[in-house]
């Protein structure tokens, strides 16, 4: 007996981790090393609930956001939408051709050779929009409207090698695109950005994430609304007004020197002094 309760207490959090979850749904840095909280001006359904903005990234709080693997049981969101309650962290606003950053944990799922993992497997990594305001039933509706297939990450499985050198370069596609994964492989981040298509209707809707790890397991999945405008001013409008930057997102590697892993100021090419 005692034994038994020591392994639940020590399986538990195990358990709880080997998922994954959409934390921020409008996120000012692309492909970025580690999760800060001021960058992110959106959230998902509940988020208040689930403590996403506060806790340690990626741990999941006794919650966890998404899915559970069984589909055929249970919602296709977590959540159910109420978007009267479930937005105390607020809701993001898009516009028409806008690339959005979100971010998700890692929870020990990526392929680096520098921790000496290559076989951590990734299948399918989508963005919907539902078509209509209910949710739909399940991961096959034909509500669900694709809007981006953000790739898959490389990993090695049967007769497919990489080197060391690309299993441990970023950016990545797909859901491996975590830079300091080897720092903490359970709690990193890892982001991906979508496109907010430019025919989509003005208009508050649903977005849905969807990971495939492996085809064995059932898919996860993130819900949240988003009201989306036709143009970046009116987007900003609304951002001003709810008191929130209307900055674009950048890329870490646009803004910071990288030199051997290491992040360094921007070297000036012209010596002053030298060129007179
Ligand atoms: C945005 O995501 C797409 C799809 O994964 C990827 O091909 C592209 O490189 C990403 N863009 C940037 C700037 O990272």
């Amino acid at each position: 007996m005692k034994l038994f309760v020591a392994l639940l207490a020590v399986g538990l959090p195990v358990l709880a981790a080997a998922h994954s979850w959409i934390v921020c749904t409008d996120y000012l840095e692309n492909n970025g090393w580690y999760w800060d909280a001021a960058k992110c001006r959106a959230w998902p359904r509940n988020a208040q609930r689930y403590n996403l903005r506060d806790r340690v990234f990626g741990t999941s709080g006794g919650y966890v956001h998404r899915l559970d693997d069984h589909p055929e049981l249970t919602p296709l969101c977590n959540d159910p939408r109420d978007d009267a309650n479930g937005y105390q962290l607020p809701m993001a606003a898009y516009y028409l051709g806008q690339k959005v950053v979100i971010n998700h944990p890692t929870n020990n799922h990526v392929s680096d050779a520098q921790c000496n993992m290559r076989g951590r497997a990734d299948t399918e990594n989508l963005m919907f929009v539902v078509d209509g305001d209910e949710d739909p039933c399940c991961i096959d509706s034909d509500k669900l409207i694709q809007i981006m297939d953000m790739g898959v990450s490389p990993y090695n499985h049967g007769d497919v090698h990489f080197s060391d050198e690309f299993l441990s370069t970023y950016p990545k596609p797909g859901f491996q695109n975590a830079p300091k994964y080897c720092e903490d492989p359970e709690d990193a981040m890892g982001t991906y950005n979508f496109t907010i298509p430019m025919d989509m209707k003005p208009g508050r809707h649903t977005f849905v994430w969807k990971w495939i790890r492996v085809p064995e397991v059932n898919p996860f999945t993130t819900c949240w609304e988003a009201d989306v405008f036709a143009t970046k001013a009116e987007r900003d409008h609304h951002y001003l007004h709810t008191g929130r930057t209307t900055e674009d997102m950048w890329d870490f590697y646009e803004i910071n020197t990288i030199v051997d892993g290491v992040i360094v100021d921007p070297v000036d090419p012209v010596d002053p002094i030298i060129s007179g």
